[in-house]
């Protein structure tokens, strides 16, 4: 048999996108030095489907049709470098390779121009959807070669998440912009996942139990909040612990862990520069959750300022859903225009229409939002901040009054609230026609001789302060 595809190792992401793929008439073979994983993989085929685990590299590459069409699912770093010298010389020209794992965008451009010179055609894909997506319908995130991506298209078409018939992957721009557009998909997922947390705790200070949080959240799932992080939130505050301790979530530790992508994120805002607050909000909650101890002996230190209980319990929850919404449109806001800035600065191309449209399904961010956001991109492709599109306008402000209630309430109560407050902070800096940074650039003249702008007449200026 000559195979349609193959992939390179086998763990729970490589297998299931296999079988996915299989499902769906493919014939598939991949490469794991670990011979269980390679039976694992031909033991979960479906019966009637073309499947094959080798533990032999060159063995595959002789098995699959040309042009080959291979993705690697490797740690991110040096693994995805090996893989790629010891495919080198088994390749022919106009061979295909996909990176399907978490590389770092830049590490991605440095693949694909170092391919290219050996005619090899390179593509970083960012892949969401976690097990059950890359086994059912993942959305998928391609971006580099744009001709390797006609290759390979019917097969990622075929296993991707569908929304309305339509496939969740496109391709999205030229060099790293695959892994681009995944790492923001990962700083906005940190920053709604923060938000929810955040909510969960201005409930449980209203009085409400894991029972009725559930019933809380399922409601607003049915509702304009309607998103599989809010779907799966629902399932959690329900899930018993098998140790007999009562409720899973009460008795998990709140230390929260991370990869990097959405530090990378952050990183790279700042590098850009583009503002992301909530992003960096939810990066640095990350951070100090790991303080535990340090957190342990600050809160003999400075109890609560004071019980302060919202009026009713029902107004309460209504206003931390409109907070919870403002806070999320906030979010998609500051990744979106992240990528418009990042796209137009590493000419990666990166459409912001075929973006959301991808988001729309499979992945760990879509949300009933994303309607909203691809008729803003429908109406002007190249919106610089999804906030300036006047029915997104009308939107944030039907729910901006109660999120300044919800804030004012966490300020009082001594609620930490990090990623709601910035994005409130960034709303009002943002709808400042006129900010307070002329101080800033006076302070910047008196001390470092840095100059100035004025309002009234074009040119710099420097002042000789007190004189
Ligand atoms: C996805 C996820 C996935 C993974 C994150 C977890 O889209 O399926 O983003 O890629 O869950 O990398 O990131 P942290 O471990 O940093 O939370």
């Amino acid at each position: 048999t000559q195979y349609d595809f193959g992939m390179i190792g086998l763990g729970v992401m490589g297998r299931n996108l296999l079988l996915n793929m299989a499902d769906h008439g493919f014939s598939v073979i991949g490469f794991d030095k670990d011979q269980s994983k390679n039976e694992a993989l031909e033991q979960s085929a479906t019966p009637g489907t073309t499947v094959k685990g080798v533990q032999d590299l060159e063995q595959m590459i002789g098995l699959l049709q040309t042009p080959r069409k291979i993705m690697m699912l490797v740690p991110a770093g040096k693994p995805v470098d090996d893989v790629i010298e010891s495919l080198l010389p088994l390749l022919d020209t106009d061979d295909v390779i996909i990176d399907g794992g978490n590389s770092h965008h830049t590490d991605t451009l440095r693949r694909v121009e170092y391919l290219q010179d050996k005619g090899i055609q390179f593509m970083g894909m960012g892949v969401s959807g976690g097990e059950q997506g890359a086994r059912f319908g993942p959305s998928m995130m391609p971006g580099g070669n744009a001709a390797a991506y006609d290759l390979v298209r019917p097969m990622l078409e075929a296993i991707a998440a569908k929304v309305d018939g339509t496939a969740c992957v496109d391709y999205l721009g030229k060099k790293g912009a695959g892994h681009y557009v995944k790492m923001v998909h990962n700083g906005i997922e940190y920053a709604i996942m923060q938000l929810i947390s955040e909510s969960y705790s201005l409930l449980k200070h209203g009085g409400l139990d894991n029972d009725q949080l559930h019933e809380v959240f399922k409601e607003w799932n049915e509702g304009k909040l309607q998103s599989f992080l809010i779907e799966i939130t629902t399932e959690i505050f329900l899930q018993n612990d098998d140790k007999g301790s009562g409720r899973l979530l009460d008795v998990i530790s709140d230390k929260a862990g991370s990869k990097g992508t959405g530090k990378w994120t952050s990183q790279d805002a700042m590098e850009l520069p583009v503002a992301v607050p909530v992003i960096d909000a939810a990066v640095a909650m990350r951070t100090i959750s790991s303080y535990k101890e340090e957190r342990t002996t600050a809160s003999t230190m400075y109890p609560d300022p004071y019980k302060s209980s919202p009026a009713s319990t029902q107004e309460w929850i209504n206003q931390v859903q409109d907070a919870l919404y403002f806070g999320t449109i906030l979010s998609y806001a500051q990744g979106l225009a992240m990528l418009a800035q990042a796209s137009i600065e590493m000419q990666m191309d990166i459409p912001l229409p075929k973006v959301v449209d991808v988001w729309r399904g499979g992945c760990i961010i879509r949300s009933s939002l994303l309607e909203v956001f691809g008729k803003a991109f429908a109406k002007s492709p190249t919106l610089s901040n999804i906030l300036l599109d006047q029915e997104l306008a009308d939107i944030v402000n039907s729910t901006v009054v109660n999120t300044r209630k919800v804030v004012s309430q966490a300020a009082l109560s001594g609620i930490s609230t990090s990623a709601l407050m910035a994005s409130l902070a960034y709303f009002d800096a943002y709808r400042s026609e006129k900010m307070p940074t002329n101080l800033v650039q006076a302070q910047r003249d008196f001390f470092g001789a840095h100059t100035y702008q004025r309002t009234d007449i074009s040119g710099s200026f420097h002042t000789e302060w007190g004189k």
